[in-house]
């Protein structure tokens, strides 16, 4: 989808559709009484004639209205007119992409930007509308046979270019600026479902360090890719634990996005990258299994990060760890009651082989203090009990600095992508206590997400750090089942506040 911003001036152009906002009750927008003036009241008698209410998530397409140029005006339900906030109108923005997604309208004028919006200047909306309308008119297709002519000509309904309505000359300006930010985020966030989505017999290590490698070019970043034997050196046992019972080779990506001052210590995220969770010999049961090829969606948020951040051309340093492997099941795989050393020297008794996410991050955030950062930040699909603690709405947070978590729930309350701040006292350390190494791998079945916090808490001692356990977040199951992208806008949006740019 290509966008453009346009001046009220240009207006009167020929559009295949304009939306226009209907507020509950009826109510018309500003936009929407323009139209019914330009068709002598026609929106007005559709409306008493109760075809829509303005719900939000709701929408009428009207063709010919009658003094209107476009083919099509779209009333899209905005809801209670003193309830609409950042929420509210980025539902409107979908519910309008969706309802256009199967039609022939492929030039499309929107007037939801001159919407108020409480909280949001012109370039948040901006944001938020180029952001969600991708984010909605998202599909993966990749994988898919080559369509024939007759198929490529459905595929391509939906909208080709949004213009956007500007009202005020004077605020051309935060508008471009917020088209550039919501573009950035749409990017990553699509560059994060499309690795999550694909079948993990493409999706490997090697294509991950692949990919990072063809970003590291793009955008000029600079890039290194650890082999086993590299890894083996660094004494990365508990890392190399996980990935021996696989064919694939491990990968541990180092991607360095650094456009800060020289001597600016950089943000480290670290990235889960299990391409595919078996659980190795502690087996994981049948059912569902094929969703843990999602296991690397805290690897494809890093990746997806970077794509913002270097599209924002973000002046920060930021550096991106990603361990990545399989966890399969095999003669040569770890056991249960296996030690391995990891690269702190800590031992490491392996009570469940599926409980692998900790022990490939516990090896990445001690590569991370190499950089001597200012934060780290992991990101890992880490437990099913933060999916039973905070079901599918919020991501796990743990931190062992209060500051740092609260920039990070900020962030995601600015980006419409939320956290919870989770406990993490030192009581529940005990918990991995083990008689044959200095810590075991599992703590039982009570308070799961913290347990595995605590574990990563070993390993990010020296420095500030915090976990977001995104298992509930990352993917989707059932009939829409795909990537989400999250929290790729709560990361951008966490990076930008410390770049000192407040979005
Ligand atoms: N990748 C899984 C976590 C997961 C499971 C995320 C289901 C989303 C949905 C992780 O590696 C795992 O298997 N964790 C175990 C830990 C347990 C063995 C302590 C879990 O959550 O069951
Ligand atoms: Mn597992
Ligand atoms: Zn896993």
């Amino acid at each position: 989808m290509e966008f453009s911003i346009k001046t009220s001036l240009t207006e009167k152009q020929h559009h295949n559709c304009v939306v226009v906002g209907v507020y509950e009750g009826r109510e018309l927008s500003d936009a929407a009484q323009v139209i019914d003036g330009l068709s002598s009241g026609y929106i007005s008698k559709v409306l008493a004639h109760g075809d829509l209410e303005g719900k939000l998530d709701s929408s009428l397409v009207l063709h010919q209205v009658p003094g209107v140029q476009a083919e099509r005006v779209l009333l899209v339900g905005l809801g209670k007119k003193a309830e609409l906030a950042e929420k509210q109108y980025c539902k409107a923005v979908r519910a309008s992409v969706k309802a256009l997604s199967a039609l022939g309208a492929d030039e499309v004028l929107t007037t939801l930007v001159a919407l108020p919006v409480a909280g949001a200047d012109v370039r948040k909306k901006v944001s938020l509308l180029a952001e969600t309308a991708l984010d909605a008119s998202y599909r993966f297709d990749a994988i898919k046979r080559k369509p024939d002519a007759t198929e490529e000509k459905a595929a391509k309904k939906g909208i080709k270019t949004l213009h956007i309505e500007i009202v005020a000359s004077s605020d051309v300006a935060a508008a471009e600026l917020g088209l550039l930010d919501g573009k950035a985020i749409g990017a990553g966030v699509s560059l994060t479902k499309d690795l999550g989505n694909l079948p993990p017999n493409v999706c490997t290590p090697t294509y991950l360090a692949e990919q990072a490698q063809g970003m590291a070019k793009t955008y000029g970043l600079k890039v290194e890719v650890l082999e086993r034997e590299e890894m083996q050196k660094l004494g990365m046992g508990s890392f190399l634990g996980v990935a021996q019972g696989s064919e694939q080779p491990p990968k541990l990506i180092v991607l360095q996005h650094l456009k800060g001052d020289g001597n600016q210590k950089p943000v480290v995220l670290v990235g889960k990258g299990i391409t595919f969770d078996t659980g190795g010999i502690s087996l994981k049961p049948g059912a569902e299994m094929d969703e843990m090829k999602y296991d690397m969606c805290g690897a494809a948020t890093v990746l997806g990060v970077f794509k913002t951040i270097a599209e924002m051309n973000l002046p920060l340093n930021v550096v991106g760890v990603i361990p990545t492997c399989e966890n399969m099941p095999d003669g040569r795989a770890t056991r249960p009651g296996d030690v391995l050393t990891s690269m702190s020297g800590l031992t490491i008794e392996v009570l469940n082989t599926d409980a692998e996410g900790r022990l490939i991050l516990c090896d990445a955030l001690t590569y991370a203090e190499r950089f001597e950062p200012s934060a780290v930040v992991d990101i890992a699909t880490l437990t099913g009990a933060c999916v039973i603690a905070l079901g599918h709405h919020a991501t796990g947070l743990f931190s062992n600095n209060d500051a740092l978590a609260k920039e990070l729930l900020q962030a995601g309350e600015q980006a419409l992508d939320r956290a919870w701040h989770m406990p993490m006292w030192d009581d529940y350390q005990p918990l991995l206590d083990s008689n044959f190494a200095d810590i075991a791998n599992i703590g039982g079945r009570a308070a799961g997400s913290i347990t595995a916090a605590c574990f990563l808490s070993r390993f990010a001692k020296k420095y500030d750090w915090a976990h977001l356990d995104i298992a509930g977040t990352a993917w989707k199951s059932g009939k829409e089942k795909g990537g989400t992208g999250r929290p790729v806008p709560m990361l951008a949006a966490f990076l930008a506040a410390r770049a000192g740019q407040n979005r």
